[in-house]
C-alpha cells in the first residue's frame, strides 16, 4: 500500500479502569478548566475494529487511510470504497471544502459468524475475532476480496477541516455528519458529570451482547470543542477524552482431555 501522511495526527486514548480513575479524571478536568460546574461529556461505544480516516473534498470521497503509526497510514481508498455504508458523495447543506472524517471499520457480529461458518464448510482459514476479520479484510491487495466482506463503518470524529463551519459541540458535530449521510452508531449520548458517565457505562455494558458490532468499552469526550482545544494533548492522547474498558468477556467451558507431551 502507498503511504498517506495524516495532516492532523490520529491519536489514541488513555484508559480508565474503574469509577475511581474516572472520578480522578473528571476532577483533574475541572481543575484544569477552572470550573466547579458538572462537565458535559459525549459518551460513545468504543468500537472494536480498525481506525480509518476518510478525506472528502467538496463532498467527494478522495482518499481513505488506516491509522498506521498515527502520523503516516496506508492508502486503502480502493478497499474502503467497497464498504456499503460509506458515502462516496456527501448530501445536504454547508458541506466544508475539506472534511476529514474519522471512525472505525468493523464487521457486524452476525456477518462475522456467517463468514466463519462458510469458511469452515469450505475448509478455509477462520478469523479469530471480528476485529481481526475487519483488519484482514481491509488490508487486501485485491479490492474485489474486500468487497465480498460485510464491513461497516461508524464515524466518531473529525480531523482536518477547511472552509466549513461546525458546531462547538462534539455531539452536534456527529449529528451533522449523520445529516451529510455518514453513519454513526445509535448509542451516542450526551451525559453530565461522573454519575451520568457511570450510568451510561452500566447501560451499555448490559446492552453489549445485543449490539450488532463488538465494543470493548466506552469513550467519554468533553463535549465542548473549545474546552477540548484548551486542554490539548499529552504525548499521543487527548487530555479531554478517556476510554473506559469493559472487563474481558468470560465464558465457561469444559476441559475434555489433556495430551501431555515432552518437548
Ligand atoms: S476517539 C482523539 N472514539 O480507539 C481521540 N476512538 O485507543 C481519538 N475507537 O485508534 C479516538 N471507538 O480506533 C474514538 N468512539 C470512539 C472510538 C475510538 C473506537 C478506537 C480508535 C482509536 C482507539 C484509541
Amino acid at each position: 500500500f502507498n503511504k498517506i501522511k495524516h495532516q492532523v495526527p490520529m491519536l489514541s486514548l488513555d484508559n480508565v479502569f474503574n469509577s475511581e480513575d474516572l472520578s480522578d479524571f473528571i476532577e483533574r478536568l475541572n481543575k484544569e478548566l477552572k470550573t466547579t460546574t458538572e462537565l458535559i461529556f459525549c459518551a460513545e461505544p468504543k468500537l472494536d475494529g480498525l481506525a480509518i480516516s476518510l478525506l472528502y473534498q467538496h463532498g467527494q470521497l478522495i482518499t481513505a487511510a488506516t491509522r498506521g503509526d498515527g502520523s503516516v497510514g496506508e492508502d486503502v481508498t480502493y478497499n474502503v470504497k467497497t464498504i456499503q455504508n460509506i458515502p462516496h458523495t456527501l448530501i445536504g447543506e454547508n458541506i466544508p471544502d475539506t472534511l476529514e472524517v474519522r471512525g472505525e471499520v468493523v464487521i457486524p457480529i452476525a456477518a462475522f459468524n456467517h463468514y466463519n461458518k462458510q469458511a469452515e464448510i469450505k475448509a478455509e482459514k477462520l478469523f479469530a475475532n471480528p476485529r481481526n476479520a475487519a483488519a484482514g479484510s481491509l488490508r487486501q491487495l485485491d479490492s474485489k476480496i474486500t468487497a465480498k466482506r460485510p464491513l461497516a463503518f461508524y464515524s466518531y470524529g473529525i480531523g482536518l477541516l477547511k472552509n466549513g463551519e461546525l458546531a462547538d459541540s462534539h455531539y452536534q458535530r456527529l449529528m451533522q455528519l449523520k445529516q451529510w449521510g455518514l453513519p454513526i452508531t445509535d448509542e451516542i449520548e450526551v451525559k453530565s458529570g461522573l454519575h451520568g458517565c457511570l450510568d451510561y457505562y452500566q447501560a451499555l455494558l448490559d446492552k453489549r451482547n445485543t449490539l450488532d458490532y463488538e465494543i470493548d468499552g466506552i469513550v467519554y469526550k468533553i463535549d465542548d470543542i473549545n474546552a477540548q482545544l484548551q486542554l490539548g494533548f499529552i504525548s499521543k492522547a487527548p487530555r479531554w477524552a478517556r476510554a473506559h474498558k469493559f472487563p474481558a468477556q468470560e465464558e465457561q467451558t469444559r476441559l475434555l482431555n489433556v495430551d501431555f507431551q515432552v518437548g
